[in-house]
């Protein structure tokens, strides 16, 4: 931490979710799946999809209007946005630049940046070195994916498939002079590990392929969906977010019992709750929203926090932890006092 007399706090938090709501019934309607195994493995109900016509931006800006809104600020106020995602909306520029274009932001400058499903936390860490340097004084991060138009949403393709939604969630951090006690992030512990990363991964397009990078072959051969190890993935998440987490908790100086609200990334409701009986961490310490969205990759903590803080679980004081796990494979944690 550059402890720079300086700390980065959220000034506003938004989330947006399409209206289109897939349950498991529907998705066991066009693949080999039943609700029972869905909840029953992942802990999953229903996600939500894009409607046609619908583009990850729109998500973005909603989910950004709103923590404008909340922060009581404009677009033209910020120095920087980061936006997070797994799913861009063009190969390049990404996301970030139509969603710029959508919030009419300026010059304000914008990255997409990408780390999966650790994404946001990635992204915080870069918005936390920004304001604690000097260098950016208020910066919006924000979390999107559009999952659903990159799914097999066949038999083969289930074991993903059933995993994924859509949605977005910003958050707005501001400096703040720090006082012992004063809100804002306390730390933030990030990990890879890249020798995991065809693990979890889409193959196409690449780059790197000859002669281009997306075949008629590679659609037949259905390279261009996600493939996922689950036993690996899984194996490696309830062994890497309590490492981690243990960690940023130690650098921020704060006790386990001391943490009021521990969110952890949606990917699977099997897999956090492994972690909070690993941590012994009482199911009302922790608050998840998989059931109603499904895994959202990088959308998932923003949008966790914009819900608990609309529902008075996270009011000002409290300490909240961040931890994440995903492609790469990436892995991270946060702690922070709202
Ligand atoms: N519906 C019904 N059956 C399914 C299915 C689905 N959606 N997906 C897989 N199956 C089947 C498999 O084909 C397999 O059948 P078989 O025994 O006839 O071969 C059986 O269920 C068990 O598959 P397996 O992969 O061993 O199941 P699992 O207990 O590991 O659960 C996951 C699968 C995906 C739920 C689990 O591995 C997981 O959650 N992993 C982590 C995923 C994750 O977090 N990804 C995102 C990271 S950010």
């Amino acid at each position: 931490m550059l402890n720079r007399g300086i700390r980065a706090k959220v000034v506003g938090t938004g989330m947006y979710v399409p209206d289109r709501v897939v349950t498991n019934e529907d998705l066991a309607g066009l693949m080999d799946t039943s609700d029972e195994w869905i909840q029953q493995r992942t802990g999953i109900k229903e996600r939500r999809y894009i409607e046609p016509g619908q583009m990850p931006a729109d998500l973005a800006q909603a989910a950004c209007e709103q923590a404008l809104e909340a922060a009581g600020l404009e677009v033209g106020d910020l120095d920087f946005i980061l936006l997070a995602t797994l799913s861009s909306q063009h190969e390049f520029p990404g996301t970030s630049f139509f969603l710029h274009e959508q919030l009419d932001a300026g010059h304000v400058p914008c990255l997409d940046l990408r780390a999966q499903c650790s994404g946001f936390l990635y992204a915080l860490n870069f918005a936390d070195g920004l304001i604690q340097s000097g260098k950016s004084k208020r910066v919006m991060v924000v979390g999107c994916e559009v999952q659903s138009t990159g799914i097999d949403r066949t038999t083969e393709g289930r074991d993903v498939a059933v995993i994924f939604g859509d949605g977005a969630g910003a958050v707005i951090l501001e400096a703040n002079e720090v006082e012992s006690d004063s809100a804002g992030i306390l730390d933030v512990k990030l990990h890879s590990e890249g020798k995991h990363a065809r693990r979890l991964w889409i193959e196409a397009p690449s780059s790197g392929h000859m002669p281009c990078r997306l075949t008629r072959e590679m659609i037949d051969e259905k390279r261009h969906f996600p493939y996922m190890d689950g036993r690996h993935v899984f194996k490696h998440a309830v062994t890497r977010m309590p490492e981690v987490l243990k960690e940023s908790l130690a650098n921020a100086s704060i006790k386990i019992d001391d943490v009021d609200l521990f969110l952890f990334h949606q990917a699977n409701l099997r897999i956090n709750e492994y972690v909070a009986q690993k941590l012994e961490i009482a199911p009302d310490r922790t608050f998840s929203n998989i059931e109603r969205f499904g895994n959202c990759s990088a959308a998932s903590i923003p949008m966790l926090l914009a819900e608990a803080e609309r529902n008075g679980i996270l009011a000002p004081g409290k300490i909240v932890t961040l931890t994440a796990f995903g492609s790469g494979f990436t892995w991270g944690s946060a702690v922070l006092r709202w």
